[in-house]
């Protein structure tokens, strides 16, 4: 079916769900029993070729930033083991990992611009021998003085990209006419991706300069391009293949082109197999993380909270590259108002660089630190017109006639956020809680309740236009089995049952007839990452197409062959049905092969209706919108800052879901890592820009016993993406993520109850050392008022 078609009524499968066998579905992730019982093969896992050799970056522990003026390398050559040691001159091709604009060595060339820095590589017979020999390099370095914070960024007036803003109608008239004007700022931290599986890649050598390269990568296309470019030989020469990720989580979008590049390097420099799986605390101290941002806003708004006018600034800490720096602070501004309808607005960034790793994606990709701004906005501008934040929030949101963003694109279901939202309101006892939690806090000097329910509007589909367009490979066997591929990759969240799904939907096939295969680009060329969640919503298209071609041809060469109407031809149970007789799909495919038919097919999906044009700010860059809502409830102990999450209450948003299980997977798991986000994940580098929390030792990530107790998780009951999109389904990737907020937004609410009318100063995370901070800062100001 060509791809103009494929709009709301004409799609068979959407509309009618009645016919529907295996999607919808809540099947189990086609892995979960080999993940909790260790038999899922991760690229660790793999049977290492014989000879296989390791490989180790070296790095300068006592440099942060400096000109390298003497490098000896001679005592990690003669340290037992050692094969062979790579610096930035042994690279043939590139000396740059970076997925924009070149900013990256591979190795470092004379200059060292940040703590971990790799300098060269060892490799060695074994991953021990190669960690110690890695520590035997002498340097010196001229130190240079590295900017490592937001001011010290500010003050060196120091950027990785240009600034940018969007600006809505007359932003400076909107503010100047407000009755009332409020402002206010925030620090909001990082966040390390602790995937379980770190970073790691084996190269395989082969003939002719060719490499086979398996690794742990979002992006399998950019690795090849990148491995390339190292090597000087073509894309062509290199192939990549990804049968699953232990989490990525966006860093693996681009993060990992660094390793498998150096494998690649190591493999082709040898001739042996070589492995690179970097230990935990390199990882950390290596990998870039989520942004860490300090926003200001100035709002203009009336006695009833509503807002005139708005402008926002967003200080986004980028580290030492560009990286994908561009896409993710372009979406926190995307999501600088959340729910909310700004009539005048001027929305700007400034991307900074620092001398610390290169910040990158980060589920949710900039959008959570955007929409947390906006939020802490909305509860700031509740106390300062003394009503309910729920009220507030209320009164601002997208409605009819309020409906155009910041960007300029109209949020055309602003009645599905009314809907979620009164509906939660509802059943999580929105109302009654409040006063209750009121009542609670009336009697109890130490320990102190929040509650808020907090709004989720996120814009599915790449800013960057080009990255909207996905493949897929689909091959029907004779015997009736069918191998799909497509240019997804599968991190955990279930992308590939999805896709099984609705290939096993089109052929009316069990779903053991489908066999899932790695991402391998010599199957699919060309792809983007799998990320901004977009992966079913193209890859499930993809997939779709190819399998309904090879179905048309089946359904015309039977229809033909038995003398029947096509549309008379139905594919179910594993059987063909022609009126009142039917058939085994084996069958059929038998004959249609007999009869020199084409058993296997490409698909390709390009999103339609997307048009941003960037320079201009102009255009819609969303295929649509996700939404959401959860309601926090929290308890604060005003002498310690320790903090407890009594009661969680989510209803999520995703369009028909194509598989419930699976996506309320991810609304818990996105949930508890936003939830980790803003209160005990906390990264600290000290005054000289070294990481000090680069193990779990030291950096404390959500555990099971970490999930509220009083967790409650339903999808909201939708008629579908109003948007055409694989069986009206919609992206649930990342989304949740922001349903967190509620809880910060909780925690403030908490500490605003210290004394009513003030406004607290409460900045991410809300560690219990936060908490504290902003609790006698609050006592202090009621105090002195
Ligand atoms: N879920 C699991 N289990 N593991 C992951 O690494 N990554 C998230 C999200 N859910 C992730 C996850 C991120 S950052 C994105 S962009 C999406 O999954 C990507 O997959 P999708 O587009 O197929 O939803
Ligand atoms: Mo997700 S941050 O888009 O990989």
């Amino acid at each position: 079916m060509p791809l103009e078609d494929r709009g709301e009524d004409t799609n068979p499968l959407s509309g009618d769900d009645s016919a529907l066998a295996i999607v919808r579905q809540p099947t189990p992730h086609d892995s979960a029993i080999k993940h909790v019982s260790g038999s899922a093969t991760y690229v660790d896992d793999i049977r290492e070729p014989a000879g296989t050799l390791h490989v180790v970056p070296g790095w300068a522990s006592d440099v942060v930033r400096g000109a390298i003026s003497e490098l000896d390398l001679e005592p990690v050559r003669q340290s037992p083991g050692v094969v062979a040691v790579l610096t930035c001159t042994d690279v043939p091709g590139k000396n740059d990992v970076s997925p924009a604009v070149g900013d990256e060595p591979m190795l470092a060339d004379r200059e060292i611009l940040y703590w971990g820095q790799p300098i060269f590589a060892v490799i060695a017979t074994s991953r021990d021998a190669a960690r110690r020999a890695a520590r035997k390099m002498k340097i010196v370095a001229d130190p240079l003085p590295p900017v490592l914070t937001i001011d010290d960024a500010l003050s060196a007036n120091e950027t990785v990209l240009p600034d940018y803003q969007f600006r809505k109608g007359s932003p400076e008239t909107g503010l100047a006419t407000s009755q009332a004007k409020l402002r206010g700022q925030m620090e909001i931290g990082g966040q390390e991706h602790f995937y379980l599986e770190g970073q790691v890649s084996l190269a395989v050598p082969g003939e002719d300069n060719d490499v086979f390269v398996h690794t742990s990568s979002q992006h399998p296309s950019e690795t090849q391009h990148i491995i390339a470019r190292v090597l000087s030989v073509p894309d062509a020469a290199v192939t990549v293949e990804v049968r699953r990720m232990g989490g990525g989580f966006g860093g693996k979008e681009s993060q990992a082109n660094h390793w498998a590049a150096l494998a690649a390097l190591a493999a082709r420099v040898t001739g042996h197999a070589c492995k690179l799986r970097l230990d935990r605390d390199d990882d950390m101290i290596m990998t870039g993380k989520r942004h860490d941002f300090r926003a200001h806003w100035t709002l203009g708004h009336d006695e009833d909270g509503r807002i005139r006018a708005a402008e926002m600034l967003f200080h986004a800490r980028c580290g030492y590259s560009a990286d994908l720096s561009l896409g993710v602070v372009d979406r926190a501004m995307f999501h600088a108002d959340s729910s909310y309808f700004y009539p005048d607005a001027l929305i700007h960034s400034r991307r900074l660089k620092t001398n610390t790793c290169s910040n990158t994606a980060f589920r949710g990709f900039g959008g959570p630190q955007g929409m947390l701004a906006a939020e802490r906005m909305m509860d700031a501008l509740a106390i300062t017109v003394g009503k309910d934040p729920l009220d507030v929030r209320k009164l601002n949101f997208y409605g009819a006639d309020r409906d155009t963003t910041p960007y300029g694109m109209h949020v055309e279901e602003h009645a599905t956020l009314h809907a979620l939202v009164e509906q939660l309101e509802e059943s999580s006892r929105y109302r009654e809680r409040r006063a209750a939690v009121g009542e609670f806090n009336a009697r109890s000097p130490i320990l102190k309740r929040g509650l808020a329910l907090t709004p989720v509007k996120f814009g599915i589909s790449f800013t960057l236009k080009h990255l909207n367009q996905a493949g897929a490979l689909v091959h029907l066997y004779t015997d009736g089995s069918v191998h799909l591929n497509h240019g997804g990759t599968e991190m955990g969240q279930g992308l590939f049952q999805k896709v099984a799904q609705i290939v096993a939907e089109v052929f009316g096939v069990t779903l053991e007839r489908v066999k899932i295969t790695a991402t391998h680009t010599g199957k699919v060329p060309n792809t983007g990452p799998t990320a901004a969640s977009s992966g079913t919503d193209l890859n499930g298209m993809a997939a779709q197409i190819a399998a309904e071609t090879i179905k048309t041809r089946l359904i015309d060469f039977a229809s033909e062959h038995h003398g029947v109407a096509r549309e008379d031809i139905a594919f179910r149970d594993n059987q063909v049905f022609f009126g009142d007789e039917a058939m085994s799909l084996e069958a059929l495919a038998r004959a249609a092969h007999l009869a020199r038919i084409q058993l296997s097919a490409t698909g390709f999906y390009a999103t339609p209706s997307i048009t941003w044009d960037r320079p201009s700010a102009s255009g819609r860059p969303f295929h649509y919108f996700a939404y959401g809502a959860a309601c926090s409830e929290v308890t604060i102990d005003t002498m310690t800052g320790e903090m407890r999450v009594d009661r969680v209450d989510i209803l999520h948003d995703v369009g028909k879901s194509l598989n419930p299980g699976i996506d309320i997977g991810q609304i818990e798991g996105g949930f508890v890592q936003g939830m980790g986000w803003l209160t005990t994940e906390e990264l600290v580098w000290d005054e000289s820009g070294r990481l000090r929390t680069h193990a779990p030792s030291t950096y404390k990530i959500p555990t099971a016993s970490d999930v509220p107790e009083d967790f409650h998780v339903a999808l909201y009951a939708s008629s579908g993406n109003p948007s055409p999109t694989v069986f009206r389904s919609k992206a649930v990737g990342e989304p949740p993520v922001m349903l967190a907020i509620s809880v910060f937004s909780a925690i403030h609410d908490a500490v605003a109850s210290l004394a009513p009318g003030l406004l607290p100063d409460l900045n991410a995370p809300a560690t219990a050392e936060e908490i504290l901070r902003a609790v006698t800062v609050m006592k202090r100001r009621k105090s002195s008022a």
